[in-house]
């Protein structure tokens, strides 16, 4: 943070970042969610439009006021954010795919709201796959170059399931978040590694997700410059 050659670093850049949680509806009035605030995202986005860069910031339910100098696209499923982030990223020199996106969704919508029904169990929830976002943006990139990265949280084996979730996605950059109760969902502050499709670990120390962002944000500069 803070040279001046870095700060205008992405000036003429047009970035996607998605941020925040999807939420898959079962019935106009409930949901299947988590317990992503966007805070990650946010802090990309900021950090991004203060580098010079044209912003889009595809928001899944967060409740954070807009960044200033972002564009911002609202969706709350993952559906929705899978068609607004290709969208985005046709002309865009960099994705990041900060947003939890749900994996799977209800397989079925209730147009009326779910009723109990006396002295009966609840049926199960049949779920049906979401599509992968980041799978697909990296496999076919809209432009040659682009650069494209993915967060991914885990609460075991971090950095194993990070190296071959890395390889699994074929993105250039994952950041990986290690996750518990009190880690990362909501929190200020996280803890990870980022790792490249080179071979090379950037990791960040615990800290504010500001600094996390400036990190993304420098190892993508490199990549396009
Ligand atoms: N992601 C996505 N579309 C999905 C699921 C995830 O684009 N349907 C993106 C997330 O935005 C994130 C990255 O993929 O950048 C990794 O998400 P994660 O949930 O860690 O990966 P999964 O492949 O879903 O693996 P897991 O089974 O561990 O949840
Ligand atoms: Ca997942």
């Amino acid at each position: 943070r803070g040279t001046a050659e870095q700060r205008l670093d992405l000036a003429g850049r047009h970035v996607v970042v998605s941020a925040g949680g999807t939420r898959e509806p079962l019935d106009p009035v409930r949901f299947l969610g988590n317990r992503s605030s966007g805070k990650q995202g946010y802090a990309l986005a900021r950090a991004a439009v203060a580098r010079g860069a044209r912003v889009t910031l595809v928001s899944a339910n967060s409740e954070l006021p807009d960044p200033a100098g972002a564009d911002v696209v609202r969706v709350s499923t993952a559906v929705q954010l899978r068609e607004a982030v290709l969208k985005a990223a046709a002309e865009a020199d960099a994705v990041v795919m900060a947003a939890a996106v749900a994996d799977f969704r209800p397989a079925r919508y209730a147009e009326g709201k779910i009723k109990k029904r006396d002295g009966q169990e609840p049926d199960p929830i049949a779920l049906v796959r979401n599509p992968d976002v980041l799978a697909e943006i990296s496999a076919d990139r809209a432009r040659p170059g682009q650069v494209v990265v993915g967060f991914a949280a885990e609460t075991d084996d971090v950095l194993a399931n990070g190296r071959a979730k890395l390889a699994r996605k074929g993105c250039d950059l994952l950041v990986v978040n290690e996750v518990g109760e009190h880690k990362t969902f909501g929190a200020e502050a996280s803890e990870a590694v980022v790792l490249a499709s080179d071979g090379t670990e950037t990791p960040v120390p615990y800290g504010p997700k500001e600094v996390l962002a400036d990190t993304v944000w420098d190892l993508v500069a490199r990549r396009l410059a």
